[in-house]
């Protein structure tokens, strides 16, 4: 069954002069995956951070998920370093691992949970055989590199194709996307089965950033509630029916 849609707030559009009050903002608006994207300038044209930023970031905000989005080449020289720095989650590019597999474990091997990442022209088919070995999959929803750019519409069409296949094969992984979530997309997002939503500009670039991603999670939240399955919807509603005391005990 599809779990809760979270909010992963991405750093790559905050003020970095103030990178620490600005996450913390974005996980008080309520996201609950800090999202760490560090480029290389080789697997994508642009530079980011590498783990000193995630070490002391994971100092000031120590217990939330850090979610490392390697967009490198040669993930695996660079693992043991961002495990060591903080990371929870580390997931790198299909494209960029030529032995993904033992990428993926040495990903675990580092006490990491492993996720692959997908660029918008790699078929979702790429990935079948390991799907059963993955915590996450995340989709590109832009060409990875910047922030701020269009949503690619075919992401959604990928993001059903990996909820059937999880379906089909009874398998646990969590389905990401990444590039371009706003209110005008996170609605058909959100119905196409994404669970964690990567989202920077929407955050971080005007306004207030606690409220910008309040308002992000509510638009997800209420079209996840919408586009679940009826017999889903009537069991949520009893559960909010049902006396406060007695609901905190059934999640104990
Ligand atoms: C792009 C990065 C994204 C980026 C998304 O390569 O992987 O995480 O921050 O940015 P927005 O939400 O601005 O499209
Ligand atoms: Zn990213």
């Amino acid at each position: 069954m599809a779990s809760v849609v979270e909010l992963a707030p991405s750093i790559l559009s905050a003020n970095f002069a103030q990178l620490g009050a600005e996450a913390k903002a974005a996980l008080e608006g309520g996201g609950t995956v800090l999202h760490l994207d560090v480029m290389d300038g080789h697997f994508v044209p642009n530079i980011t951070i590498g783990p000193p930023v995630v070490a002391s970031l994971r100092k000031t905000i120590p217990d939330v998920t850090f979610d490392c989005h390697l967009m490198i080449e040669n993930p695996d020289e660079f693992i043991p370093a961002f495990a060591e720095a903080g990371a929870n989650w580390i997931s790198v590019h299909q494209e960029a691992c030529v032995h993904l597999d033992r990428t993926l474990h040495l990903i675990e091997s580092h006490g990491c949970k492993a996720g692959v990442v997908i660029n918008p022209a790699t078929p979702v088919h790429t990935l079948d055989d390991v799907l059963e070995i993955v915590h996450h999959v995340l989709v590109m929803s832009v060409n990875p590199g910047f922030g701020a750019q269009h949503f690619i519409p075919n992401s959604l069409k990928k993001v059903e194709t990996l909820a059937r296949i999880r379906e089909s094969r009874g398998l646990e992984f969590r389905i990401e996307i990444d590039g371009g979530v706003a209110l005008d997309t996170v609605g058909d997002i959100v119905r196409a089965g994404a669970e964690i939503l990567v989202a920077g500009n929407a955050v971080f670039s005007r306004g207030d950033i606690r409220e910008n991603a309040e308002t992000l999670l509510r638009a997800a939240r209420s079209a996840s509630s919408l586009s679940a399955p009826s017999s889903l919807r009537r069991a949520s509603a009893q559960v909010s029916r049902t006396p406060k005391a007695v609901r905190r005990r059934r999640q104990t």
